[in-house]
Formats: structure tokens, sequence, C-alpha cells
């Protein structure tokens, strides 16, 4: 790990923790879910400069309400949130633009409690970008950039400078299944301390038609998307998938209450990832599955906090009760719940 200063700019830090380490997760990603009976890779691979770009377009559709829903709530909440935590830095998981971000940071600046951002994603160009132009937007404020995957990386965020608030937006909780989910929210409320709080977006159950356009969009961006992660495996391991080979599928699963997403082969045949020395033979019909997002309710999602030792502070949704912001804390007197619609 080499930790960037830009001696031009002593408010940016930027640490990058992949080098090579995310090709590797990649290799030994594609060798375990390339060879299992069901097939699976797991999302963080969409995630190129083109990855990233294709999930901003996304949230501008008019089929996927998550990103609107939860820019409403925090709207709505973000001074009660500034009050409620003092924050003075806000850690961001998967930060990508933080175009939502900003709403939250405007409200912790105007409370003149905000001194740091640590912004932590395994996209480079994000993390780079965002911290050039929040230090340029908020006057003295501090970036200091995490380029890593969370899932191995939380041990490198940086320590707590006063009490800190973090995000993890956009639903992404949902893209871990049950078990690792709790695991992870573990880890995370190790990244808390007394005085600290965790803001997380979860997208709820609701209709399934809705949600399978969501992940299904007239204009087709969501499957451009999906088929992304075959070009980083062209490009990144020497494979030959021919994208056109493969139909974007989006499915709810009523039973575990999650979208799948999937990529379905047109047609038999037989790719190869060379830098694997791997052939992975698909039959007609076959599907990988590229992605889960679990849908919550607030019982779900607080069973998944207590389990990770955290209780919930405030529970705020947008009026129509598409997504949920929670805010938790690491438990350690009576849960005391207070819900609300928007305003908390
Ligand atoms: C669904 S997008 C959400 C982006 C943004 N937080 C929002 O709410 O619009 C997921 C983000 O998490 C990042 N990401 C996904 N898996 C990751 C991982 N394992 N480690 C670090 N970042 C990851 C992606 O690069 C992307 O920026």
């Amino acid at each position: 790990m080499e930790p960037i200063a830009n001696p031009a700019d002593p408010t940016i830090r930027i640490d990058s923790h992949l080098d090579g380490a995310q090709g590797r997760s990649l290799a030994d990603d594609v060798l375990d879910g390339l060879t299992r009976p069901f097939k699976e890779l797991p999302p963080k691979h969409f995630y190129d400069a083109r990855g990233a770009e294709l999930f901003d377009q996304i949230c501008e559709l008019p089929e996927y309400y998550p990103t609107r829903a939860e820019r409403a709530i925090l709207q709505e909440s973000a001074a009660e949130l500034a009050a409620l935590t003092g924050a003075a830095e806000l850690v961001e998981l998967g930060s990508g633009t933080a175009a939502k971000t900003r709403v939250l940071l405007d409200a912790l600046h105007e409370a003149g409690t905000l001194r740091r951002y640590v912004p932590v994603d395994v996209t480079e160009s994000m993390v780079r970008e965002c911290a050039q132009t929040l230090t340029e937007e908020y006057p003295g404020l501090r970036v200091h950039g995490v380029i890593g995957d969370f899932e191995r990386h939380l041990d490198q965020v940086p320590d707590a400078t006063g009490p800190r608030l973090v995000a993890f937006l956009g639903g992404t909780i949902g893209n871990f299944p049950p078990g690792s989910r709790r695991r992870f929210l573990r880890e995370i409320a190790g990244l808390l301390g007394p005085d600290d709080h965790l803001l997380m977006g979860t997208d709820l159950v609701k209709d399934p038609d809705v949600l399978e356009a969501a992940y299904d969009d007239a204009q087709g961006v969501t499957a451009e998307f999906n088929r992304n992660v075959l070009r980083v495996l062209n490009r990144e391991l020497d494979a030959n998938f021919d994208p056109e080979d493969f139909d974007h599928i989006a499915r709810f699963d009523p039973e575990h209450e999650w979208i799948e997403m999937r990529l379905r082969a047109r047609r038999e045949h037989t790719t190869h990832v060379r830098a694997l020395d791997l052939p992975v033979r698909f039959a007609a019909g076959e599907e990988l599955r590229t992605e889960i997002s679990a849908k919550f309710t607030p019982e779900r999602l607080r069973g998944d906090l207590s389990a990770a030792g955290l209780e919930l502070v405030r529970w705020l949704t947008d009026p129509d009760e598409l997504f949920a912001l929670s805010l938790s804390r690491v438990a350690d007197t009576p849960t005391a719940v207070a819900s609300s619609n928007g305003s908390g």
C-alpha cells in the first residue's frame, strides 16, 4: 500500500490497497464461481470505470426508484441526522460518485461539525475524482480516500478523529446473502465507538413488478451493466466472452425476497479464460448469477442489526415507503426505536 498524498493539496490523502490484489480476487472469484455446478460471480466486479458510469445512468432511469427515494429521505432528514450524530467525519462505504452524499455533507457542513470525509470504494477513478471535487466544494474539508475492497480492507479505514458517521447507501448491503450480511455488519460495527453511528440505505419489499422493472429497464442500461462483467473478464483475465451470447435476466425471488440478476447463455458454447487456462462451458439456457439484491422489512433489518450488536436509533422512509434509511449505533443500552415517515 502506497499512501498518495498530493503535495499540492494537503487536504487530500488517498491510500490504495488494490495494487494487483483486486486482480487476484477476480481470478479467485472466477475460478471458484465459474467452476461450480451453479455459476456465480460477486457483484463487485461490475464496477470498472465503464460499470461505474453505467450505474450512474441507472440511477437516472425512470424505473430505478431507489436513488430518488433515498435522496428524498436524505433531503428530509439530513439536518436531523447532522444534529443527532454531531459527526466530525463521514466514512462512506461504496461511495461511488458521492452524488447523494452531498445532501449529508451539506447538512454536516452547515452544522459546523464536519472535518473529514473518508470515501471507500473499489473504483479508483471514483475515489480520486470525488476527493478532488469535494475539497473544492467544501472549504476546510479534508478527504482521506481509501481505494479498496470493503470486504477485505475495512481495517485500513483511518482511526476516527471525532464523532463518526459511517454511511452505507444505495441499498448495497442487499448484495450480501443473509449470513455474510450479518458478518459484514459486525465488521462495520467494529468501526464504531460509543459516539458513532451507522446510516444505511435499504430497499424495501414491494410489488415484484416494480422491483423487476427497476432491474430490467426499457432502455437496456441495466442489461449493459450486467453484461459489463463479461467485458471486465475479457480485459482482466484475457477471456473471450461474447456479451451478446447472453440475455439479461432480472427476477424477484419471493422465497428469499431478493432480486437476482443473471446472464443466460443464448446457445451452448465454451469460453476460455486464458489467464487461468480455464475453459468454461455453458449449456444453452444456462444461467450465471451476477447479483442478488435483498429487499428489507423493518423486522429483517432490526434482526440483522441486532445480530451485529447494533441497535436502531431512527427508521426513515419516503412517503411511498419504497426505501428506508436506518440510523443505528452500537447497542449498549436497551433498544429505543423511533419510527418516522420522512421527517423523523
Ligand atoms: C450500488 S453502487 C452505490 C453507489 C452509491 N453509494 C450510491 O448510493 O449511489 C455500489 C458502489 O459500491 C462500490 N463497491 C461495490 N462492491 C465493493 C467492494 N467490495 N468494496 C468497495 N466498493 C465496492 C461500487 O464501486 C459502487 O460505487
